[in-house]
């Protein structure tokens, strides 16, 4: 039997994907995944059985499609599945290992930009001395604050710093970005170098690169940008994906005014946003033979 999916239910029509899913899960279903719902609501309000309610007994092995989920989200939604007979391929260490960048950091540290971080409660701040200690092991120069999973990339005052040996400015994007991710702060503050990469309007051009079992399955654009064209040099890349040894995972990609192809972040490929414009078929198909180990 393929490996099921399970997508997403809309939360206003419980037994329908939701509608950002529902072309994805229509595909997969003609393709002949067994499909099944999860209520995401009911996960973040940590009510896992009541979040796996609607997902047939016994269905084997399967994925995830949908919205992010916390590792500790993950954890419950792997766990109370398992109790059903529904075994998600992504082990809950993987996941986190994955969506976070501390936990994909380290087997990706020769291919993206420099980075340190630090946990923090949500609207902890922390002080200047801490921060000039983080930032005092990157290069001084420009660089970037994001939490463990997210950016407040269109808000640049919350992102974007002039210069890493500026504590002072450090502090105030530092705390502003901290501020503004409220209760949401996933994990802590990661602080970056800034590399210059290829791109317009101050984003890089990225693409991103779906792997299944260290296989690019399919390599287009990322999703804020739907049309842009991108060839990607996977040189390289593909080790570190095989170090990771997560079964199905994102990687964006931009490339630098020097040439090179950089890692800009790696993700879950679960929780990734596919492009609109690109074709699914190829990951559909790789996801529906059935998840081995690496
Ligand atoms: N170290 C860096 N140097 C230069 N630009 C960067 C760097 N890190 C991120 N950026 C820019 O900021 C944008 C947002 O960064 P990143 O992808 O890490 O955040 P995000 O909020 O997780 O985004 P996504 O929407 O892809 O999940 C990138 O698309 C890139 O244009
Ligand atoms: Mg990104």
């Amino acid at each position: 039997m393929p490996a099921a999916i399970l997508y997403c239910a809309d939360m206003l029509a419980p037994r329908r994907p939701d509608e950002h899913y529902a072309a994805e899960a229509a595909l997969a279903a003609g393709f002949g995944a067994p499909i099944a719902l999860i209520d995401h609501d009911a996960l973040t309000r940590g009510e896992t059985a009541r979040a796996v309610a609607r997902v047939p007994s016994g269905l084997g092995q399967a994925w995830y499609r949908g919205w992010m989920a916390t590792g500790d989200q993950y954890a419950g939604l792997h766990r109370a599945l398992t109790a059903r007979g529904v075994h998600l391929a992504t082990a809950p260490g993987q996941y986190r290992a994955a969506h976070e960048l501390p936990g994909w950091y380290g087997a990706f540290a020769a291919l993206t930009p420099a980075s340190r971080w630090m946990p923090l409660e949500p609207r902890q701040i922390p002080d200047d001395g801490v921060l000039a200690a983080l930032a005092g092991e990157l290069p001084s120069g420009p660089g970037m604050v994001k939490d463990y999973v997210k950016s407040r990339k269109s808000e640049p005052e919350a992102c974007f710093v002039d210069d890493l040996a500026d504590t002072a400015s450090l502090h105030e994007t530092a705390a502003t970005f901290i501020e503004r991710q409220g209760a949401d702060l996933a994990g802590g503050l990661v602080v970056r170098a800034f590399e210059d990469f290829i791109g317009s309007s101050g984003r890089a051009a990225e693409a991103r690169v779906w792997w299944v079992r260290g296989e690019p399955v399919v390599v287009g654009p990322h999703p804020d940008q739907p049309g842009t064209a991108v060839a990607p040099d996977l040189t390289g890349i593909a080790a570190a994906v095989a170090a990771l040894g997560c079964p199905f995972i994102t990687t964006d990609l931009a490339q630098r005014t020097d040439g090179r192809w950089r890692v800009i972040e790696v993700g879950d490929g679960q929780v990734s946003d596919f492009p609109r414009g690109t074709d699914p078929e190829p990951l559909l198909r790789a996801l529906l033979r059935a998840p081995h180990p690496l």
